[in-house]
């Protein structure tokens, strides 16, 4: 068998020309959605993942604010950053990039970003929300998954899904939502005992581990849908997910490659996200 690609870069233009639409709707009413987002230091991945944010915002005629500040920056100086855009009118949504110099505590920045803004799904708040099935921003990796399964038609209701990986940004609120979604849901980590032995059984893998070959060919049911959440290098130096890709592919019904999977899903729901912040705003 050979596996179906799910398209994350086809996918992702679509929500962006959806996007971009709603945005033209608000902005005819005089309201422009207007995302901010922090960087401190120069971490270089982190510089052009925001230079990326930033220039989404400009393609869906979205408002940006694309804030450098240097790694010395104190954690008082960027508390006070993001209460004067909580109070701004004109910024629907904040996102400080992560990780941030050790000397600033990152619970702290995101529980400072008034949930109303918190784009990226990672307030208590918003996490809380996600646990009990209120409404509340969804973490924008997991959200993109959830958008990639409903492309291919795949209802998680009744399916076993298995998470590798337990993190607060991916993995947690990843089963959260295929919980929501009824799946059945198994999250795996690094202590596991028999990793294969639950992918095994999963009509839906959702790996997000950080770390080449988490998920072989042997361990992968018959036709299983197959999402790749991870970003690594090969020893070429090549992108490459947390999934054999070549060797999957032979076994799963469906599968996301990387790149062109999940990142640029991630990518779009950011600006899903702040149009809906923007369009809350509206309506209050
Ligand atoms: N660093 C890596 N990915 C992300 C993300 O999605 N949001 C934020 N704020 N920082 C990140």
């Amino acid at each position: 068998m050979s596996a179906q690609i799910i398209d994350g870069n086809a996918l992702a233009k679509q929500v962006r020309s959806a996007v971009a639409q709603q945005v033209a709707a608000l902005r005819s009413r005089g309201i422009q959605p207007g995302l901010a987002v922090i960087v401190v230091g120069d971490d270089p991945a982190s510089q052009v993942y925001v230079k990326h944010k930033v220039a989404d915002c400009e393609g869906v005629g979205m408002h940006s604010v694309l804030d450098r500040q240097p790694a010395t920056l104190s954690e008082d100086a960027l508390l006070e950053r993001i209460r004067a855009l909580n109070a701004d009118p004109d910024i629907h949504g904040i996102l400080v990039q992560l990780p941030l110099p050790a000397h600033i505590d990152a619970a702290k920045v995101i529980e400072t970003i008034s949930p109303a803004k918190d784009v990226d799904g990672f307030h208590v708040a918003s996490a809380g929300a996600l646990m009990i099935g209120r409404p509340g921003f969804r973490a924008c990796t997991p959200y993109g998954c959830m958008k990639m399964l409903q492309s291919i038609g795949c209802d998680p209701r009744g399916k076993h899904a298995v998470v590798i990986g337990r993190s607060n940004i991916v993995g947690k609120p990843m089963a959260m939502l295929l919980l929501q979604a009824n799946a059945t849901v198994t999250i795996c980590h690094s202590a596991t005992a028999d990793l294969a032995a639950h992918t095994r059984q999963a009509d839906i893998v959702v790996a997000a581990v950080g770390r080449r070959n988490v998920l072989t060919a042997d361990m992968v049911k018959p036709g299983a849908v197959i999402i790749d959440v991870g970003m690594n290098r090969d020893e070429a130096g090549k992108l490459c997910g947390d999934v054999d890709f070549a060797a999957v592919s032979e076994v799963a019904g469906w599968i996301t490659p990387v790149p062109g999977g999940v990142g640029p899903m991630t990518r779009a729901m950011l600006l899903v996200n702040t149009l809906e912040a923007a369009q809350a705003a509206a309506r209050s």
